[in-house]
């Protein structure tokens, strides 16, 4: 397709997703969340009390999954079934299990089709862990960024208190580092920067300072 898109990978807590909604409401694009629909896929699992290795189960739920995201930009819901589950979703325990089924292949394809949808005029923006690597491969412009575990979990850890969840951040850095190992080690689509992408470590910088630095980014690709 000739609709440009951004893509935006990296681990857990780095500043993707908020990185990604600034990017797309400030250039006016739609925004595709790939972790929320995973999330989404695992929680309608547990729900329906699909097993995490049954995969033939998943397949089906990936591909009747009915799913709908509100908003582009600043606001996101995130509905299944018409219920608001952006909550839910992110509880450490969906977190795991999302990158659980994460590993298994086929239902990593039939999702794809369902994210490539997300690419309309005027652009998208993409975060997630193969975004540049597998599910927009002709990307315009390919982020990776990066930021230490610790740094990390403190990111994550204000955004679960900020939604009123509470964590500790031994647990949260914890829960990081494992999810981190299964994305890295998974044979298809593992975590891992693109060929032609661009490497930013954010571990030292604010939210500010690493948006000035994909704005110009942005800019010199477009
Ligand atoms: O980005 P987020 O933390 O919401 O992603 C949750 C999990 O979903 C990741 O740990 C990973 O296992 C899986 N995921 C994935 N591919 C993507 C996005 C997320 O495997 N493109």
């Amino acid at each position: 397709s000739r609709i440009p898109v951004v893509t935006l990978d990296g681990p857990g807590g780095v500043g993707k997703g908020t990185l990604g909604r600034m990017l797309a409401h400030d250039l006016g694009w739609h925004l595709l969340d790939s972790g929320a629909i995973y999330r989404a896929l695992a929680l309608a699992a547990d729900r329906s009390g699909i097993a995490k290795d049954d995969e033939a189960g998943l397949v089906r739920l990936a591909l009747e999954l009915p799913l709908r995201f509100r908003g582009d930009g600043n606001q996101t819901l995130v509905l299944l079934h018409d219920e608001p589950v952006d909550e839910a979703i992110r509880t450490p325990q969906i977190s795991a299990l999302t990158s659980q089924i994460a590993v298994i292949p086929a239902l990593r394809t039939a999702l794809l089709q369902r994210q490539r949808d997300f690419a309309r005029a005027p652009g998208l923006v993409a975060d997630g862990r193969d975004m540049g690597t597998v599910v927009f491969p002709e990307a315009v412009l390919k982020v990776f960024l990066t930021a230490s575990a610790e740094e990390r979990g403190k990111r994550r850890l204000n955004q679960l208190m900020e939604q009123g969840i509470s964590a500790n951040l031994a647990s949260v850095v914890a829960e990081i580092a494992e999810r981190d190992a299964r994305d890295q080690q998974r044979s298809v689509a593992p975590l891992r920067p693109a060929a032609d992408a661009r490497v930013l470590d954010t571990s030292a910088q604010t939210v500010v300072e690493t948006y000035t630095v994909l704005q110009a980014w942005v800019k010199t690709a477009l």
